[in-house]
């Protein structure tokens, strides 16, 4: 079979209305923030991938370097005849490592990758299918618990599901119960979860990696506001805005913020909006929770994960989880 007979792109749902509900909501409350999730536009992604290889940001360098040594291992400790899942797969660029443990084992292999970004998975995935022969992949375009419950029906067989980049870390403690309990409704026991997770370190080390030295970072952030100029009609100044991103203590987490350089009115056209900005007031945009190990331990035990082994690089930076 070619590539394309290989490949089914399903949209769950489109996510095109939400943008406009969630901007209005808040963005019209006494504290501005924008869900996180709206970075991840086709501009959005393709600055995270730069933002992936940038040499402040070393989460995905470290964890690439687990996976590697430790697919092999990870893939021992899961069921034969498995299905990979994927949650927040972007551009499936860590799949691999996955993917040709299982492939040197089972004769196929079936890869859900479910994104919220569509056209953002394409490429790595085409690559996948021209690497891999025996590789059947499913692109689900969806919210994760979408993804989930579309698998409830479809996917057969154990499943590892990876959630991978300290994707998690977005997610508050209360977010983390709500989302864990909602994927171990959908597991059965011989499934597999694979999670990811940024650890605690040097806020210096942090707040390098969220503010690069080439902006990039800076970029990313705006996008959100150029994305809203695009699809929304809002009319932000680009250039009256400023990223910052600061280690907040009493949270043990990242902080992405737009702050405002100046007093200013901002214009949302296709919501009939205007929006008022202090000098200096911020859009909160982005929440990176950094954990321990330990702590991520309890977590998974407490809504019923056990951990079957933590991988780690030398300098614990990084650590992957894999649970039943
Ligand atoms: C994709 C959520 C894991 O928190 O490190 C990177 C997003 N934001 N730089 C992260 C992000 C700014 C990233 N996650």
């Amino acid at each position: 079979m070619n590539s394309a007979e290989r490949y089914t792109s399903i949209t769950l749902r489109s996510t095109q209305d939400n943008l406009a509900r969630d901007v209005r909501q808040e963005l019209t409350g006494p504290i501005k923030s924008l869900p996180c999730k709206y970075f991840y536009d086709p501009e959005g992604m393709a600055l995270f991938e730069q933002i992936c290889n940038l040499p402040e940001y070393y989460l995905t360098r470290v964890e690439t370097a687990i996976l590697k040594n430790q697919a092999a291992r990870i893939i021992e400790l899961c069921p034969s005849e498995l299905v990979l899942v994927e949650l927040g797969s972007g551009s499936s660029t860590k799949s691999r490592y996955l993917i040709e443990p299982c492939l040197a084992r089972q004769e196929q292999l079936a890869y859900y990758a479910i994104d919220i970004s569509p056209g953002g998975m394409e490429n790595g995935v085409w690559q996948l299918l021209q690497e891999y022969r025996r590789l059947r992949i499913v692109g689900l375009v969806g919210e994760f618990a979408d993804g989930l419950s579309y698998l409830a029906t479809h996917a057969s067989g154990p499943r590892l599901v990876a959630f991978l980049g300290s994707t998690v870390g977005n997610f508050t403690e209360e977010e983390i119960a709500r989302f864990f309990t909602m994927l171990r409704h959908h597991l059965r026991p011989d499934d597999r979860f694979l999670l990811g997770v940024d650890l605690l370190k040097n806020p210096t080390v942090l707040e390098a990696a969220y503010d690069d030295s080439q902006g990039v970072t800076a970029k990313f952030n705006l996008n959100i506001l150029a994305r809203l100029n695009r699809e929304l009609s809002a009319k932000f100044d680009l250039a009256a805005f400023r990223h910052r991103a600061i280690f907040n203590h009493e949270r043990n987490r990242i902080e992405m913020h737009l702050v405002s350089l100046r007093d200013q009115r901002v214009r949302i056209g296709d919501l009939g909006l205007d929006i008022d900005f202090h000098q200096g007031e911020t859009i909160h945009t982005e929440n990176c929770y950094k954990h321990s190990q330990s702590q991520m331990e309890s977590l998974l035990a407490c809504h019923g994960f056990q951990v079957l082994s933590r991988f780690t690089d030398p300098q614990e930076q990084f650590c992957l989880f894999l649970a039943s």
